[in-house]
């Protein structure tokens, strides 16, 4: 892996926002939440709508391409950040993931995640990170990480 630049979107500007679309829909199948497909409309209505405070985005970019993505969500009533991580398709199991994992460590005190027990490399990413799972129903492991 080369070393990867990180970008942390504006949402008072458009640009890639677009790529960040692109990267989630390549990824939607493993989201426990919502797998649907996002459209550019609602895409816009994301970034228009976007807390700064409580929400951030971060690309990952190799070159000129951006090959991941960071979302990064505060529980107000916790304290605790709810993290996404997406790579692309093409770019997966090289190392970005470990990446992008370790950022948001670096970023955030504490993560809570949802993760779907069938995405094998995913739970072992996490669990090599450090993460515990606290919980496990209906398919999904919910699982967590502070700093020590
Ligand atoms: C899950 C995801 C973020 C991991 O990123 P990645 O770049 O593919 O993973 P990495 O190359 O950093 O690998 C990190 C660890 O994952 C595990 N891993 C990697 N490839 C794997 C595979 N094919 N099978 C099982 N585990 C694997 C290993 O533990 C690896 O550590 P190691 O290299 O020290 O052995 C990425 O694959 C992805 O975006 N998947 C689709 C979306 C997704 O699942 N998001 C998470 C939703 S909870």
């Amino acid at each position: 892996m080369i070393a990867p630049a990180v970008w942390a979107l504006n949402p008072g500007n458009t640009a890639g926002w677009e790529t960040l679309r692109e990267l989630r829909n390549q990824c939607r199948e493993f989201m426990t939440g919502s797998t649907a497909w996002i459209t550019a409309s609602q895409q816009e209505d994301f970034r228009k709508n976007l807390e700064d405070s409580t929400q951030k985005v971060y690309l990952v970019v190799e070159g000129v391409c951006s090959i991941a993505f960071l979302y990064l969500r505060l529980d107000c009533a916790t304290g605790e950040w709810i993290p996404t991580y997406g790579v692309a398709e093409a770019k997966r199991g090289l190392g970005y993931g470990k990446f992008l994992v370790a950022l948001s460590q670096v970023l955030c005190e504490r993560l809570r995640l949802k993760v779907l027990q069938t995405n094998d490399r995913a739970c072992q990413l996490y669990h090599a990170l450090g993460f515990v799972v606290t919980t496990q129903q209906n398919g999904v492991k919910e699982m967590y990480w502070e700093r020590p």
